[in-house]
Order: C-alpha cells, then sequence, then structure tokens
C-alpha cells in the first residue's frame, strides 16, 4: 500500500498573469501573459492533454516574464507568447519537459534549474 504523503504530485504548470500598468515596474501581464495564458489553457483543452495551468501573480521572475514553471520541482519556462503555444503544446503532448525548458530559458542563465 502506498502512502499518498509519499506520491510525487502530477506535474503541472504555474503561469504568472501578473498586470502592472505603467513601465515603472516589469510585470508578465504587461508582455503578453494573460493572453498567452488564456491560449494556453484552451490549447490544452482541445489537444486533451492531461495538463494543468494555475494561474497566478507574480512568482519573483517579474523583469524575464511571461513566467512560467514546471511544478512541482521543475525549472522556470520564460518567455513564452501567444505565438509560442503550439510550440509548447507540442512539448507537453510529448513529455519533452528538457526541451520545453531548453527552448524558453531563463535569461542569463546557464541552467534552468
Ligand atoms: S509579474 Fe510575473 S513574475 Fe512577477
Amino acid at each position: 500500500m502506498t502512502d499518498a504523503k509519499d506520491e510525487t504530485p502530477k506535474p503541472w504548470l504555474r503561469a504568472c498573469i501578473n498586470f502592472r500598468a505603467g513601465n515603472r515596474l516589469p510585470s508578465c501581464g504587461a508582455v503578453g501573459s494573460r493572453e498567452m495564458v488564456a491560449a494556453l489553457t484552451k490549447a490544452v483543452e482541445d489537444a486533451g492533454i492531461d495538463w494543468r495551468i494555475e494561474a497566478v501573480h507574480c512568482m519573483g521572475q517579474c523583469h524575464a516574464g511571461p513566467t512560467m514553471r514546471i511544478l512541482p520541482n521543475g525549472p522556470y519556462v520564460m518567455g513564452v507568447q501567444e505565438a509560442d503555444v503550439p510550440d509548447v503544446i507540442d512539448k507537453l503532448t510529448n513529455d519533452d519537459l528538457d526541451g520545453l525548458a531548453a527552448a524558453y530559458p531563463m535569461p542569463g542563465r546557464d541552467t534552468n534549474d
């Protein structure tokens, strides 16, 4: 018998949709995250793949968004735009999470951990 607390949760994508008006502080919503997350959520449904998109307000990477992260322990997926959604769906469908992180890396880092 497996203890429920020992099971690893199924991965999901957390995506920032925070919007800050003006240009004093950057935000994911100001660089297309809301449109991207809406398109991604619809595309996941249309593709019938078992991925959950959790929309949140800020993940502390505001300067490099749109910010997403594969959870519970995965890398960031940075800078995805609405036009990239078909590529993201392709990678999710093929369970290519390393490819997804490599295609949309954290700017300025050699690795995406
Ligand atoms: S506004 Fe998106 S990470 Fe902060």
